[in-house]
């Protein structure tokens, strides 16, 4: 009798989202009985994190970062300063060896920006990471939206949004020839009785001269377990798409509904085929809110208890909104807000003119309410993370934080032992591997991503050509 074999379920990468400031990205519940937040600058607050996490049965910390203030809103950094939003904001980069120290199987995503600093120094930080945790780091490529952070690096405004993707282009391929293409896997010999340790036929410089970087190289560190740490984005617009399509292995997406999430994902997968890769080289991950509680009404309590200390003043700071509506009646447009204070619409393209100031504000204040929302007991909101997985095609979740560690203890202690129940998460106990390994079974990069051209050394005097981005909007810098 032939064995039917079940098909197995897909498995949720399950990661805590996180930042190392008081108010990352539910804004006004920091003050709340027990939250943690204000600890984000100690090393006791990771530490421990990280071991709730890894007892828990997380696979990761996602770790976000910026690299200036949010002073649109209301023309300054104020509201952003008392809100803690994101400032202060400590280097995630530097958090991650602690983690790791406590820790032998949490994996670690963090982001950096390739606007701002040359490539050079980043190739080494994250070789580091990657040697000192055994493969366990992602990175997180962002070209950084703020325009304080232009200043802070000496420019007077922001780079234009796709020449940011293009520079980026250029930053990853520098930094592929000195992961991938700088030292052979055995040029580390370490050979006592010769008092020989690294064989330098084994190691080249990558004489990189591109548009705006140079780099000569060799790399400074030697190969670690996954050379290219795993590389996340997040994105939706069409250059920062065909940026994915060519580099990405994690996307980060979301949307209101599932067909809005089910679309993005599609031009990723085809942006990806075009660029010589596999649909299913590239997985989704979206920011997901899990209110859990014992039963349906102790879930309806803590969410009714978020939403009434939900900062209004936070969320408006971080959307960078460059008109204040609060300052106006709730009754009128906001076409006639936006008259009487002087800000063109083309500068809030994403509010609706007609609509009250009133139902715009709602309509921001309740962003995050979208398809990947559960509040409930552990077997709905299992069910709900079913259908994400299932329906929605989605493979992880990078998990909203409300109360620091309540949020992470709940998904542990209800939402986990449910979803092993279900086949969803591995069981405890399992060997470390690199992050590569758990996403995609193999520890590098496949041979079809493009910085597997400069493997041994092969063409490091062709750099791969400038990225063509489909929306055109290049400016000058
Ligand atoms: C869930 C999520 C998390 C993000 N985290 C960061 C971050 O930590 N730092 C940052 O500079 N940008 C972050 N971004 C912004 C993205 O890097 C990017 O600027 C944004 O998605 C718009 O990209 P696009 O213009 O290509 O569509 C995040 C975006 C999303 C959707």
């Amino acid at each position: 009798m032939p064995v039917t074999q079940k098909p197995e379920k897909k498995q949720l990468f399950l990661n805590l989202f996180e930042m190392a400031c008081v108010s990352h990205i539910t804004h006004g519940l920091w003050p709340l009985p027990g939250n943690q937040r204000h600890r984000f600058d100690e090393l006791s607050y990771w530490t421990e994190l990280a071991q709730i996490l890894e007892d828990g049965g997380f696979d990761g910390v996602f770790l976000a970062d910026v690299i200036g203030a949010y002073d649109v809103f209301r023309g300054g950094p104020e509201t952003a300063l008392r809100e803690g939003l994101q400032s202060p904001n400590l280097d995630p980069l530097l958090l991650i060896p602690a983690m790791a120290a406590v820790t032998e199987r949490l994996h670690f995503g963090a982001t950096f920006s390739t606007t701002y600093e040359p490539p050079f120094a980043f190739a080494r930080r994250m070789s580091t990471l990657d040697h000192l945790t055994k493969g366990r780091v992602g990175w997180n490529v962002v070209t950084s939206y703020l325009p304080n952070a232009a200043r802070n690096f000496g420019l007077d405004a922001e780079v234009p949004h796709d020449l940011r993707y293009q520079y980026a282009d250029e930053y990853l391929d520098v930094l592929y020839k000195l992961w991938e293409g700088s030292w052979d896997d055995d040029a580390v010999v370490n050979d006592r009785e010769h008092k020989v340790f690294t064989d330098p036929s084994k190691v080249r410089y990558i004489d990189h001269v591109g548009e705006r970087y140079r780099v000569a190289g060799p790399h400074i560190v030697h190969p670690s377990l996954q050379r290219t740490p795993v590389i996340f984005q997040a994105t939706g617009s069409p250059a920062g798409i065909e940026f994915a399509g060519r580099h990405a292995e994690v996307v980060f997406t979301g949307g209101r509904t599932s067909e809005e999430f089910q679309k993005a994902a599609d031009g990723m997968r085809a942006a990806a085929v075009r660029h010589g890769r596999l649909r299913d080289d590239v997985k989704f991950i979206a920011m997901a809110g899990v209110i859990v509680g014992r039963t349906e009404e102790e879930a309806a309590d803590k969410y009714r208890l978020y939403q009434q200390h939900a900062s209004l003043d936070g969320i408006l700071a971080h959307s960078s909104l460059p008109v204040d509506l609060t300052a106006f009646p709730r009754d009128i447009t906001v076409a006639e807000a936006l008259r009487r204070a002087e800000v063109p619409p083309s500068a809030v393209p994403f509010l609706p003119l007609e609509r009250t100031v009133g139902q715009a504000l709602d309509f921001i204040s309740g962003s995050r309410e979208d398809r990947f929302l559960a509040v409930g007991t552990p077997k709905q909101v299992a069910d709900a993370i079913e259908r994400w997985l299932d329906e929605d095609g989605l493979d992880g979740i990078n998990l909203r934080q409300y109360h620091s560690f309540d949020t992470a203890r709940d998904f542990a202690e209800l939402v986990v032992p449910e979803l092993r129940k279900r086949g969803r998460l591995p069981e405890p106990g399992g060997a470390p591997t690199t992050l590569r390994k758990r996403l995609f079974g193999e520890d590098r990069l496949p041979d079809r991503h493009i910085a597997a051209r400069y493997r041994g050394g092969a063409n490091l005097d062709e750099p791969i050509g400038s990225l063509e981005l489909a929306a055109g909007n290049v400016g000058s810098f």
